[in-house]
């Protein structure tokens, strides 16, 4: 088969629900969006947690999923060699809360993103996931919040960032409220954002 017929092929991590893994598969899936004019193909869902919500999406949507184990994501080359050998070449962290092994940030240099709720470096870091975002943004009165897309390193929430969006908080903003203005930004973007980071990085180095 020539090169450019094949696929590229992209793994989500993710611990949670998956409403951004949905979005992800219906943008490149369902639309059919081309990045330099190949088709991106999610080729694996990977998941910390059994029964996470994540786990069905990928399953209705036919894509592989793969529930991996602490002690053995943290050890070694193990889930290496498989994404390696399933051809995985970008790396999107959806949702997902393990910090990730160096072992693996070396293997994907720049080719893992991650999205976080909030402008980072503001309320970022260990713990600060989910509502507890929401919570604390709203408890420091910020004017504004929204969303951070970055690479990956050693530290929670703390690689080079890619793209933000953000919006202002009304006056009687709460953190159901944020949440979903948040969830809807993140929507809108990652997919996007996703299809440009990758077509920034197969054009620097093919
Ligand atoms: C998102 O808000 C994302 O920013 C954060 O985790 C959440 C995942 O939500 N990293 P979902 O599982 O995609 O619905």
């Amino acid at each position: 088969m020539k090169e450019e017929f094949l696929p590229i092929r992209l793994a989500i991590f993710a611990s949670g629900k998956g409403s951004n893994t949905r979005e992800i598969i219906r943008y490149f899936h369902e639309q059919g969006h081309l990045v330099l004019g190949q088709r991106v193909e999610i080729s694996l869902v990977v998941s910390n947690k059994a029964g996470a919500g994540v786990l069905d999406i990928a399953a209705s949507a036919g894509i592989p999923t793969l529930l991996i184990e602490k002690e053995e994501f943290f050890r070694g080359s193990h889930y290496l060699e498989e994404f390696k050998k399933r051809g995985i070449s970008f790396i999107v962290l959806a949702g997902f809360l393990w910090k990730i092994p160096s072992a693996l940030i070396r293997a994907y240099p720049d080719r893992i993103l991650n999205i976080h709720p909030a402008l980072l470096p503001l309320f970022g870091g260990k713990g600060m996931y989910g509502s507890a975002v929401h919570e604390a943004v709203v408890a420091a009165r910020e004017r504004q919040s929204g969303i951070t897309i970055h690479y990956v390193d050693e530290q929670y929430d703390h690689g080079r960032i890619f793209f933000q969006a953000s919006f202002n908080l009304s006056d009687d903003e709460t953190p159901e409220t944020l949440a979903e203005k948040i969830h809807a930004l993140e929507y809108k973007h990652f997919p996007e954002q996703i299809a440009r980071w990758v077509e920034c990085k197969l054009s620097l180095n093919p």
